[in-house]
Formats: structure tokens, sequence, C-alpha cells
């Protein structure tokens, strides 16, 4: 079985020192650093855009994992593409076109993933399967870090693995992520695991990326 991969969200990050944030979290063994871009629409909460990315960009060679939050997300994806993003993930849920967003980012040659709210029918992410490389499952109602994971989640990530089938696409799980239940979501499908304060909270960014990888499951 393939490695699971962490993906630290910086919005946990002390952002006075995030140079070294990302430097520590790559030594700690991250695998991809998560981005999440909020625009205090689309969720209720502000965050940061492609100028933060770009300063950022030359500090690790892990990639770049940005998670839009935003809508209209279609208008900002050149610039997302030209920070430095190498996966871009729009939401399910946004008013737009999902097809022509999802070729504009194809059309720079980055990875494309759609996310998913926890109250959406998975259902919704069957006519966008043979064209994405990643799905985003939320774990937590997106908008702030620090939420308790939603159980009902682990039934979800079942539940869209199955209808991936053998495709390729990594399923990433997102939001509320510590030792407790990592275990459960590598055990349902899950290829990669977002986690923002349960690592950037503790003194060991190293010994908790471990456990999350681990899963402790107590
Ligand atoms: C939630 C974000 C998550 C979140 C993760 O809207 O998409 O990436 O910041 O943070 P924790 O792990 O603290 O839930
Ligand atoms: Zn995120």
């Amino acid at each position: 079985m393939e490695k699971i991969k962490i993906a630290p969200s910086i919005l946990s990050a002390d952002f006075s020192n995030l140079a070294d944030e990302i430097r520590f979290i790559e030594q700690a063994g991250a695998d991809i650093i998560h981005i999440d871009v909020m625009d205090g629409h689309f969720v209720n909460n502000i965050t940061f855009g492609p100028v933060l990315i770009k300063s950022i960009r030359d500090k690790t060679d892990l990639p770049f994992d940005v998670h839009l939050m935003i809508d209209p997300a279609y208008k900002f994806i050149k610039d997302f593409a030209e920070c430095g993003s190498d996966i871009i993930t729009i939401h399910l849920e946004i008013d737009e076109k999902i097809h022509e967003s999802i070729a504009l980012i194809k059309s720079f040659q980055k990875k494309v993933g759609l996310a998913i709210n926890p109250d959406t029918d998975i259902k919704e992410l069957i006519p966008y399967l043979d064209r994405i490389d990643q799905i985003i499952i939320m774990s937590v109602y997106p908008g702030f870090a620090g939420q308790a994971f939603i159980k009902d989640t682990i039934d979800r990530i079942h539940a869209i693995r199955g209808i991936i089938s053998n495709r390729n696409i990594e399923v990433e799980v997102d939001g509320g992520i510590n030792s407790k239940v990592s275990a459960d979501c590598i055990d349902a499908g899950a290829t990669i695991l977002v986690a923002g304060s349960s690592i950037f909270n503790n003194n060991s960014y190293k010994q908790s990326i471990m456990n999350i990888r681990q899963g402790s499951n107590n």
C-alpha cells in the first residue's frame, strides 16, 4: 500500500515567521503544503492570495496544494496558476460552471481538485470524475481551522472511494484531522490528510506528523 501523504495547512502556522514555519514542516516530514484561500464570501473568513503564495514559493520544493474557498474562482485561476501552485482545488458548491474552471486549471498544466462540503451529495462529483486528479472531502464546514472532525466523514470517504472506482484520483480529507481520527480515514481510503492545528499547535511538528501518519486510534 502506498504511504499516506500528510499535508500541513499553513493556516495554523505563525504568519510572522512563515518562511521558517514552512522549512520546519518540510524537515518534519510533510509531503505537501496545503494552502487555504478564503474570500469572505464563499466562507466567512478571509486569508491570503497569490501574492503571499508567490512569496513563499522558493522556501520549499514541496508541492503547493491550493484549496480555493472562493466564489467566483474562474477569474482568479490564472493568478493562482502563475504564483506557484501545483494543485488547484475549487469547490463543487460554487455558482460557476465547474467544467470550464477545470479546463482552465489544466490549461496551465496544473493538477486539478474538487472539494466537497459535508452536506453536499457525493453524486454531484460524478460528472467530473474523469477529469480531476484529487477530491478534497471536507470533514468540517470550511472557513476556520481548529474545528472538530465530523464523524460521518468516514462513511463518505468509503462511499466516494466506491464511485471513484479504479480511477487514479487522490482522496484528501481536510478538517479536524489528528492522530485519533487519521487511522479510520486511512482505512476508509484516504490518500492525503490535511492537518492544521493538530500539527502547528504541537511543540514537535515531526512527532505530530508521525502520529497522524501512524494513527493512534484512541
Ligand atoms: C478549513 C480548511 C482546513 C483547515 C484545517 O476550512 O480548509 O484546511 O484549516 O485545519 P484543522 O486541521 O485545524 O481543522
Ligand atoms: Zn483546506
